[in-house]
């Protein structure tokens, strides 16, 4: 029987409004470093891409649209493509991008997109934050070689993401890294209680969440041919890496 991916996201947190409304809300608390993180990729932006041409831009599970915007903010020539499984995260997204133009919109989950030519276009710059550790390694390969077919030869591909520590000591550490991360936003921000405090269980018992290790990533970009893979940033589990095609 054919599956139907729009339902089987159904079944994931991301379709729960309240759940996706908690990441928008927190996000800044929850990801380690997110403004760093923002900040790389457009640093990374200006230094390979850059805006001497109108460059086309796909944003990989979107959210709320923030790498988008940050993009937009530093290139407004840009054309950009959002993907998206959630309707009320494409809705968010187009409520923060109002105004801009050469903005698109496509609801389709990942698994959709492996399956069918829903894309129809190649980029210049294809980005993705905090969504493929949603596939599985098997899906993340396949989802590379599709974003691979889809990038104009010398266009980029950039992964802001959750890895697998490469063994449990490390794995360990990462997760008191990040909850050290946390308690210290919440200081900074003046937030009592154990609000948060759960994050990082949550993130481990939530099993939509299918992280794999930074080197089996790389592996996986380099024997598709992308060119100058590697590792942009790591702080404990969360990392940017990407290649050229
Ligand atoms: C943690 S949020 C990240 C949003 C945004 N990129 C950011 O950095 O704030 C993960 C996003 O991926 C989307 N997502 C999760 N699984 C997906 C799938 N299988 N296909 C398409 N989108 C998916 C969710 O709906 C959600 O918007």
């Amino acid at each position: 029987m054919k599956k139907n991916y729009i339902t089987e996201f159904k079944r994931s947190r991301w379709a729960n409004a309240e759940f996706s409304r908690e990441y928008r809300d927190n996000a800044d608390i929850f990801v380690v470093e997110r403004s760093r993180l923002l900040e790389i990729m457009k640093s990374f932006y200006r230094y390979f891409i850059g805006d001497s041409k109108k460059n086309n831009v796909l944003d990989l599970g979107c959210g709320d649209g923030i790498l988008t915007h940050n993009l937009l903010e530093i290139d407004n020539t840009i054309s950009a493509t959002l993907v998206d499984a959630s309707d009320d995260m494409l809705n968010k997204a187009n409520e923060r991008l109002h105004g801009f133009e050469n903005i698109n919109f496509i609801r389709a989950s990942f698994q959709e997109i492996l399956e069918k030519d829903i894309l129809q276009q190649k980029f210049d710059f294809i980005v993705s934050s905090l969504a493929i550790h949603h596939l599985t390694m098997n899906e993340k390969r396949d989802f590379f070689k599709k974003i691979y077919s889809h990038l104009h030869p010398g266009g980029y591909f950039m992964n802001i993401d959750v890895m697998l520590a490469p063994t449990d000591a490390l794995e360990q550490w990462y997760m008191q890294m990040w909850r050290e991360w946390i308690d210290e936003r919440k200081t900074s921000l003046g937030i009592e209680g154990n609000i948060f405090d759960d994050i990082t269980r949550r993130y481990k018992e939530f099993d939509d969440n299918k992280p794999d290790t930074l080197d089996d990533q790389l592996s996986a970009l380099r024997d598709i041919g992308f060119k100058e893979a590697d590792c942009f940033y790591k702080y404990g589990v969360f990392a940017v890496y990407g290649g050229r095609k």
